[in-house]
This record gives C-alpha cells, sequence and structure tokens, in this order.
C-alpha cells in the first residue's frame, strides 16, 4: 500500500505509466504528479487519478529536457510538500519513429532520441529527485526497464541497449542512495497491451505472426494488462518491499523460464 504517499509518475498519460498513477490512488497514495511530454493526456490521467480517491495534478514537458525535468520535480513537491516516490517510466520504441530499425539502418538522430528518453531522461529525473526523496521517510525510485533489457530483439538495438542501461543505473542508484534510506528498483516486464506495444507489433513484417510469436512466449499466453504491471511498481514504490533494493524484478509471465518452438506457430519464441 501507498498510504499518504506522494509520488511522480512519468510518462503518465497512456499505457503502464497511467495504469500506475491510478493504482497509486487506489492503494493510498496522497498526491500523484502526472507527467507526460503530452500535457493534454497527462491532465486526463491527473482526472482520473482524482477520481481514483488522491489529489493531482497533472505536467506537460519532455524528460529529456533538463529544464522540464526540474520544473516537474519542483511542482510536485510544492504542491504536495515532499515526494515519497519517482516512478521513471516514461520511454520509447525506435520502431515508433522509423521503419528503418536494424542496426545498419538506423538514423543516428533515432538512436539519440531512444537513449535521451529512455536512459537520460531516468537519470534527469532521479538526479533532480533525489534531494526531496532524502527528506521522505522511505522514498523510492522505480524504474521501467524491459524484458529488451535482458535478451536482445532484432531491429531494436537503442531500445534493447537504453532498457539494459537502465538495469545498471539501477544498481549504482541504489548503491548511492542506501546510506539516505532511499531504495531504487527495476522491472522488466514482457508485453504489455499498450500503444507501444501495438506499435511495435504493426512495425513488423507480418503483425499476425508477430504478435502470435510475442504472446507464445509468455507461458501465459496473453499480454499483459497494464494494471498487472502497475501493481508491481507499486510493491516496489512502497514499504512492503523493504528488503528489495537495486533488483531488476521480472514480470513476463515465464518468457525466461524456456527457450523453444512454440506448437501454435511454429516459430521460435
Ligand atoms: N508495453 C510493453 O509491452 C512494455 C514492455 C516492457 C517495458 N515497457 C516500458 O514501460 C514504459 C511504458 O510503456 P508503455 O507501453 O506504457 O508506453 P506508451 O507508449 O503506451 O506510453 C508512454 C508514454 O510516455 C510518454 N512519453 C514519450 N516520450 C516522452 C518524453 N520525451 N517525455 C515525457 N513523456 C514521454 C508518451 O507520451 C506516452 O504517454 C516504457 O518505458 C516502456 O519501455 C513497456
Amino acid at each position: 500500500m501507498l498510504q499518504d504517499k506522494v509520488c511522480i509518475v512519468t510518462g503518465a498519460g497512456a499505457g503502464i505509466g497511467r495504469a500506475t498513477a491510478i493504482e497509486m490512488a487506489r492503494q493510498g497514495a496522497r498526491g500523484v504528479l502526472a507527467a507526460d511530454l503530452d500535457r493534454a493526456r497527462a491532465e486526463e490521467t491527473a482526472a482520473l487519478v482524482e477520481a481514483a480517491g488522491a489529489a493531482a495534478l497533472g505536467f506537460g514537458g519532455d524528460i529529456a529536457d533538463a529544464a522540464a525535468v526540474e520544473a516537474m520535480v519542483a511542482a510536485a513537491a510544492e504542491r504536495f510538500g515532499g515526494i515519497d516516490v519517482l516512478h521513471n517510466n516514461a520511454g520509447i520504441h525506435e520502431t515508433g519513429f522509423t521503419e528503418r530499425t536494424r542496426i545498419e539502418d538506423l538514423d543516428e538522430a533515432i538512436f539519440d532520441k531512444v537513449c535521451d528518453v529512455n536512459l537520460k531522461g531516468v537519470f534527469l529525473a532521479t538526479k533532480f529527485a533525489i534531494p526531496y526523496l532524502r527528506e521522505s521517510a522511505a522514498g523510492a525510485i522505480v524504474n521501467a526497464s524491459s524484458l529488451s533489457g535482458l535478451v536482445g530483439f532484432e531491429g531494436a538495438g537503442a531500445y534493447c541497449a537504453t532498457k539494459g542501461g537502465v538495469i545498471l543505473f539501477t544498481k549504482v542508484t541504489a548503491l548511492e542512495l542506501a546510506a539516505d534510506g532511499i531504495r531504487c528498483n527495476c522491472y522488466c516486464p514482457g508485453v504489455a497491451d499498450t500503444d507501444m506495444a501495438r506499435g511495435y507489433i504493426a512495425s513488423q513484417p507480418d503483425p499476425v505472426l508477430a504478435e502470435q510469436v510475442l504472446v507464445a512466449s509468455h507461458l501465459n499466453a496473453r499480454m499483459a494488462d497494464p494494471v498487472e504491471i502497475a501493481r508491481l511498481v507499486c510493491f516496489l514504490a512502497s514499504e512492503d518491499s523493504s528488503f528489495i533494493n537495486g533488483a531488476a524484478v521480472p514480470i513476463e509471465a515465464g518468457a525466461m523460464a524456456w527457450r523453444g518452438v512454440h506448437e501454435a506457430t511454429g516459430a521460435a519464441s
């Protein structure tokens, strides 16, 4: 539970971020700042958070822009009187910007953009939130990595590299902040049913087969509902996980538990 906690969720305008902001309110959070590049969607999420029982603030800004991130953190602290939880959720995938995503073809500017959002964004939000989290009785940072941070996917070199980077950045953050009583963990989802996942599937040469193969890699042969990921984020953000620190927690329905050919598709999963 997140009773009376103040939380920031980045990339809260859709998908897992929106589901988490709402779940935080359901779990008793006092205030939630819902930040997103798309201000209107951040404000929609804030309204949903309020409907779920917490005070909320929508914030529009680019997670890769240091000034915007500093303003985001300050806005949460000013409005709610402190910060207890930072959920670094904002993320992008190169398939959202181009069809030419194999390393040989990938445009340098798109590689940089994925790094700026997925990795530098985590650094910036963490950096600016630390002084506030230090004042919390139980500060916690929860970072979005991915199954793509643990294994490679073709045509996803930038995404996989940044998600692998998030795992090591999480460990260093935990190490540096343990003495301040701040924990930092990340989690590695399989495929959750969001705009990003749908965009990735649509970008594949055979989207129907791509969806079958992705889903078949989960032992529970379906995509995750974003709220299933949100519940893990809330657990890692709460004192219920007080002895978990520097971890990369899989939430992938057993995708890492096996390697084989799935009967339904005949494809390697
Ligand atoms: N959906 C999945 O299957 C899956 C699997 C593993 C990891 N993840 C990770 O979970 C996180 C959320 O994914 P999702 O599927 O909900 O994505 P999504 O695309 O559905 O939502 C991402 C949100 O982030 C926002 N955003 C994008 N760029 C931003 C920026 N520069 N600054 C601020 N906000 C920005 C978008 O506007 C959007 O509202 C990402 O870090 C993603 O890599 C998702």
